[in-house]
């Protein structure tokens, strides 16, 4: 099940992110996320009682940057970021929304791939953006 993300979500989300990324986003910037529910559009799945994924993005006018999408390593490659990220794309369109936009680390195929299966374009390219790795601007026309 898809639910907004809400502050006692947190400590599983960190979890999560610390898991899986060098350099996680920290409680406070999940928190502030949050707190700023006007501003952005989060997400978790939960399954049974426990959550597995979630994603964060921010609403830019008439934009939306999407910032994060996590599975927990255990739950990936199960449609799980599939459904999170067309719930969001949907939550989207309500809000007549124009574009998703994200960047993403050259090196991660599999999110490439997820994002590619969505529609989204290459538009631009940051070099050595993630240490080493180039960063790749991709948009969703809605
Ligand atoms: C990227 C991520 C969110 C995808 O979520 P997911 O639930 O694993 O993806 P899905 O099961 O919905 O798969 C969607 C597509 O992504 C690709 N994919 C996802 N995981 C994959 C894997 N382990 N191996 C190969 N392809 C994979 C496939 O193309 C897949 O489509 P297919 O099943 O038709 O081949 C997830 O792998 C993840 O959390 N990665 C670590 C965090 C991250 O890098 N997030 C993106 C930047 S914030």
């Amino acid at each position: 099940m898809i639910t907004k993300l809400s502050i006692a979500n947190i400590e599983e989300i960190i979890k999560i992110e610390e898991s899986s990324f060098d350099n996680p986003w920290t409680r406070n910037q999940f928190t502030d996320s949050c707190k700023k529910f006007n501003k952005y559009l989060n997400f978790v799945y939960n399954d049974t009682s426990k959550v597995i994924g979630y994603l964060i993005s921010e609403i830019i006018l008439d934009e939306v940057h999407l910032y994060k999408i996590v599975v927990s390593k255990n739950n990936q490659n199960n449609k799980v970021g599939s459904k999170l990220l067309k719930f969001m794309i949907e939550e989207c369109k309500k809000l007549n929304k124009i574009r998703v936009c994200l960047e993403v680390d050259s090196q991660n195929s599999n999110a490439i791939k997820l994002y590619k299966q969505f529609g989204f374009l290459t538009v631009g390219t940051r070099n050595k953006y993630y240490g080493n790795n180039d960063a790749i601007l991709m948009d969703l026309g809605l």
